[in-house]
């Protein structure tokens, strides 16, 4: 099989990758990736001496070039995107034309080209925040920030093309990842290698949302089932088992790195902040045998070991243009 995998440098797409050709020793991977702030090519280090896997260079919203990308491809799976919500409340014209506009782009390119399958990465932040109880993939979708509504959006032109062509389209949505390679941007990432810099941790509001952990390479295998064995047209929702406050992982983090909580700082509160999500992943666990390998409290330990063995990957992402929107972000 060859697989077209978009945003193959990214955090989840360049573990995939990975993943992926470690299990299917036959299976050739075109990565597309446009290499944006967040795409690495150091995330893939061993795939990109693998002769099976090709990159290239290329936004998802060009037409011609996803026409072209899709020449001999079997199936895609569809990481691309702008991912990151404090992002996309200083300036959302990114998110829009990559998750919605890019999305249908590159769908319409598969379907033309005449590939199999299509899985389209989504998030359960479509939801929306739910205080209490589980979100199934019936549930309204009621984003709230501009990333959130422009996934919920990149869905529905997905969806359509199933609807309207009976293209096969698959749709998953993940709970918050975790894992080594995540871009220092994000919760986990940048508060470990904060405590490791010695420097504050500014968590918002009073550090009570509550957000599900899952290892990344169990979304990886959960999305690959969907690869093989989900049903054309349906949605998967994915989850860990472990609830956290955001307030606890921090002074875990504090206390696995040695460090004086007197670094937890509070700061102004994400606008819109979603309290919770919590979607009800049974249709995966009990309809395709997904199960969660790694829980979050067992492996936490380890990746703040993987960040402190990893300093030189970090360190020269948080020295180049992330020094610019830190400032921005935090007003230091
Ligand atoms: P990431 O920000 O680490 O990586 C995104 C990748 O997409 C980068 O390599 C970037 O260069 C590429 N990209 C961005 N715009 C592009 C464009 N126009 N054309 C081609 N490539 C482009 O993201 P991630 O955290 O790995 O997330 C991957 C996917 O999983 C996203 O669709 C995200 O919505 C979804 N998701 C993420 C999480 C999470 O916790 N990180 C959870 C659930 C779902
Ligand atoms: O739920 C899946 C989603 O998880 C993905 O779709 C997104 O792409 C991914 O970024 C993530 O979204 P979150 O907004 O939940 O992740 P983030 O790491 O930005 O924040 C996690 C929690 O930590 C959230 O409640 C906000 C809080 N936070 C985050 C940052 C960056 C802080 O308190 N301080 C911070 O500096």
């Amino acid at each position: 099989m060859k697989l077209l995998v978009t945003g193959g440098a990214g955090f989840i797409g360049s573990h995939f990758i990975r993943h992926y050709l470690s299990r299917h020793k036959k299976d050739q991977i075109v990565n597309v990736d446009a290499l944006t702030y967040a795409g690495n090519l150091g995330n893939l280090h061993e795939a990109r001496k693998n002769s099976r896997h090709r990159f290239v260079k290329a936004d998802i919203r060009h037409a011609p070039a996803m026409t072209r990308a899709m020449r001999g491809i079997d199936a895609v799976v569809h990481f691309a995107a702008e991912t990151h919500v404090d992002r996309s409340l200083l300036s959302a014209d990114e998110f829009i034309q990559t998750n919605v506009q890019g999305t249908f782009t590159l769908v319409n390119a598969a379907r033309l080209a005449g590939v199999k399958k299509f899985v389209h990465v989504s998030t359960d932040e479509v939801y929306g925040s739910i205080p209490s109880g589980r979100t199934s993939e019936k549930h309204l979708v009621d984003p709230s920030s501009p990333y959130a509504a422009s996934k919920t959006a990149s869905d529905h032109m997905a969806r359509c093309v199933y609807h309207t062509y009976g293209y096969p389209v698959m749709i998953t949505r993940c709970t918050n990842n975790f894992g080594p390679y995540q871009y220092p941007e994000k919760f986990l990432p940048l508060f470990i290698t904060n405590a490791l810099e010695n420097k504050p941790l500014p968590l918002y509001g009073k550090g009570g949302n509550v957000r599900n952990w899952i290892h990344v390479l169990d979304h990886c295998e959960a999305v690959e089932l969907v690869l093989k064995k989900g049903r054309a047209g349906d949605i998967y929702n994915i989850a860990g088992s472990g609830e956290w406050r955001n307030i606890d992982v921090a002074q875990k983090i504090i206390q696995l790195t040695n460090r004086s909580l007197n670094l937890l700082h509070f700061v102004k509160d994400r606008a819109g902040h979603d309290l919770r999500y919590a979607p009800d992943d049974r249709k995966i666990r009990r309809g395709l045998g997904w199960k969660e390998k790694r829980p979050f409290a067992k492996e936490l330990p380890g990746l703040v070991q993987w960040y402190k063995d990893n300093e030189a990957w970090w360190q020269k992402i948080k020295a180049g243009s992330f020094k610019k929107y830190y400032k921005k972000q935090y007003k230091r």
